[in-house]
């Protein structure tokens, strides 16, 4: 496995790839890495000649500075997780080399999406994801470049960055990788107690029982369902609970036929954030 930290060597290591007309597949983390992110690997690895993983905590996506600092940084296992599963390359850049003299997000314009749920909770968190992505895209040229359905509202911001620029890349959405109680795997989950980790299982039943109910019930009645289940419990703080279509990502009160619509919902254990997503049509 290849490691990179600096842009130049890694654009003259791809320099041979391309020229040869391969499929590289890539995958942006965070790192702390865990099954969620093998499975977007494993995916890459299996549909391209070559997949590159970067590692690389983004300071303009963090709206609160403790996050940013307290956010797990866990390079040399993530390093023998990506050369157990035989992925080819890894990009791990430094700010510097990211950001050169100023650490800022340049203003995207995503048609709206940007400011429903995480954008409304996390100012300025989508021009840090838009910024940091367009940047990477840039570096790598990928091919196809893999995306977690758990952050559905990233995937579809990306996909319409990708449709505004002239970025030859295909976005390719994986399925939510879930622990057995249904908690979805997330970097975060290493920061939560014990206890915490177990009754978070709330969020995914939630999720679960949503959906159940969705054919027979009002949205407001849901709503109020979902809001009362946290109150009633004392570890978990819900920020917000949505049901929205899928292509706006507009928050809605009424099930239309021929679209698509998921809930989403986002909820704090003390200061970690937590979100998750499920399809409310298959
Ligand atoms: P990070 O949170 O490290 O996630 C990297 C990728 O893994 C994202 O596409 C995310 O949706 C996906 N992922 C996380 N948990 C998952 C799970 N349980 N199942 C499936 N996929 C999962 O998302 C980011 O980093 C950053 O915003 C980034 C895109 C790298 C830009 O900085």
């Amino acid at each position: 496995m290849k490691v990179f930290k600096t842009k130049k060597e890694l654009k003259t290591y791809f320099e041979e790839f391309r020229s040869e007309n391969s499929k590289i597949g890539f995958v942006p983390t965070m790192g702390a890495l865990h099954k969620g992110h093998l499975s977007l690997l494993e995916k890459s690895i299996e549909n391209n000649d070559i997949t590159i993983a970067s590692i690389f905590v983004n300071p303009t996506q963090f709206n609160k500075k403790e996050d940013l600092e307290n956010y797990p940084r866990t390079l040399e296992s993530d390093l023998s997780l990506l050369e157990s599963i035989s992925c080819d390359v890894v990009f791990i850049p430094s700010v510097n080399e990211i950001y050169t003299n100023t650490v800022s997000s340049v203003h995207f314009n995503f048609d709206g999406l940007e400011t429903q749920m995480e954008g409304k909770y996390r100012e300025g968190h989508f021009n840090g994801v838009g910024t940091i992505v367009k940047k990477l895209f840039e570096i790598i040229l990928p091919t196809n470049a893999y995306f977690g359905e758990k952050d559905f509202q990233q995937l579809q911001i990306i996909r319409k960055m990708v449709e505004k620029t002239a970025l030859d890349v295909t976005v390719v959405c994986c399925a939510t990788h879930r622990e057995a109680s249904g908690l979805a795997m997330s970097s975060r989950n290493a920061r939560l107690t014990s206890e915490e980790k177990e009754a978070a299982t709330i969020i995914y039943q939630t999720l679960h029982e949503v959906k159940k109910k969705i054919n027979h019930l009002p949205l407001t009645d849901i709503n109020k369902w979902v809001a009362s289940k946290f109150i009633q419990q004392p570890l978990f703080t819900l920020e917000y609970f949505t049901i929205a279509e899928e292509e706006t990502l507009k928050s809605t009160t009424k099930i239309l036929p021929k679209k698509n619509y998921r809930a989403f919902i986002a909820v704090y254990a003390r200061e970690i954030r937590l979100i998750d997503t499920i399809s409310l049509n298959s």
